[in-house]
């Protein structure tokens, strides 16, 4: 027997990092997607393969321009420690304890802050559990990835899973989490080239908030405020054009705010701002920052937003949110 199934990348679009402090956020799923090929050994072994993630560089295209990301092997091995222990907890799970085969290929560029690693848990705990013949609901499959994210990386809050996983627009707030009214968004996403750790820029942001909670509380409550501004804004019935230039302010304000907790770049500014000049609505990191990627609304500009972020250093794609999360490709008895 053999399994491939399929999960997405994200982007937040609100509140990262607060999300960690159990405000809420607003994140979407993209059209970037891991495979991943599960099928059964007979030897006991549990063996790894990622063919797309060892080649160094995968290559996404977007209209005419041909995109090529470098992948380091460093970054390659921290995604198979995620696979790893999502196999664990599935085989842990279905109270198994036989040999797997897993075969990865991946579209998400690894460490740029599009939940790279929690598609790869995701895509892999929904293959190797069909493997098995667990029946697990994408809800329970969003918690498993959860359970992967903190036993590799310490701390997280759930969200990057959970949008892989379910799919679509989501507003997440302490492990629960709402569909919101689907809406095409003009976004463009930047990729600064570099990577930063999840890890080490929340357990950063940790660190400050136990030394300054005076000052760090207030930003991450002014985070999850804006937020709940954003979410009633989705809702809401005003007109596009609108919706759209409210949210470019709301960006903007939670970009500031990132900043204050110390996790952009100078990189990262610099596409953010060459995003506002060349006419974007609203632009921010996306992501844990530290490097990976920001993005921007530009509704009408997106062409010249794309190029302002290649005059400024950056890499951008035109992504669009994807309605499917976790997705069984196929199964061959
Ligand atoms: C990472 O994509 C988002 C963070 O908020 C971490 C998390 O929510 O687990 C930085």
């Amino acid at each position: 027997m053999k399994v491939i199934a399929s999960a997405p990348a994200k982007i937040i679009l609100f509140g990262e990092h607060s999300v960690v402090y159990g405000k809420p956020a607003i994140a979407a799923a993209i059209n970037l997607r891991t495979y991943v090929e599960a099928e059964p050994r007979n030897d006991g072994k549990i063996r790894i393969e990622a063919h797309d993630i060892k080649v160094p560089g995968l290559t996404v295209s977007f209209s005419e321009n041909e995109i090529y990301f470098e992948t380091d092997y460093g970054k390659a091995a921290e995604v198979l420690s995620y696979v790893r222990e999502a196999i664990n907890l599935v085989l842990e799970e279905a109270d198994k304890n036989t040999g797997v085969q897993v075969s990865i290929t991946s579209q998400i560029p690894v460490g740029a802050g599009l939940g790279s690693s929690a598609a790869v848990a995701v895509a892999t705990i929904g293959a190797v559990s069909r493997l098995l013949g667990l029946e697990l609901t994408k809800e329970e499959i969003a918690k498993l990835g959860h359970k992967t994210e903190l036993l590799v990386q310490g701390a997280s809050s759930g969200i990057d899973p959970t949008v892989s996983a379910i799919g679509g627009f989501l507003y997440y707030e302490k492990g629960k989490f709402e569909h919101l009214p689907f809406m095409e968004l003009p976004i463009v996403v930047g990729y600064t080239g570099s990577s930063g750790s999840t890890k080490e820029l929340v357990a950063m942001v940790r660190k400050r908030y136990e030394e300054m909670p005076e000052l760090i509380i207030p930003i991450l409550e002014s985070m999850g405020k804006l937020v709940e501004k954003a979410r009633e804004i989705i809702v809401s019935e005003i007109d596009h054009r609108e919706k759209f230039e409210r949210l470019g302010v709301l960006m903007n304000i939670n970009h500031g705010l990132l900043d204050a907790l110390g996790v952009s770049t100078k990189k990262l500014s610099e596409l953010v701002y060459a995003a506002r000049t060349a006419g974007a609505l609203g632009a921010k990191i996306t992501g844990a920052g530290g490097g990976g990627c920001m993005y921007a609304l530009a509704p009408e500009r997106q062409r010249e937003v794309a190029t302002a972020i290649t005059i400024a250093g950056g890499t951008p794609m035109i992504t669009e949110i994807s309605r499917e999360g976790l997705r069984i490709e196929e199964v061959i008895e």
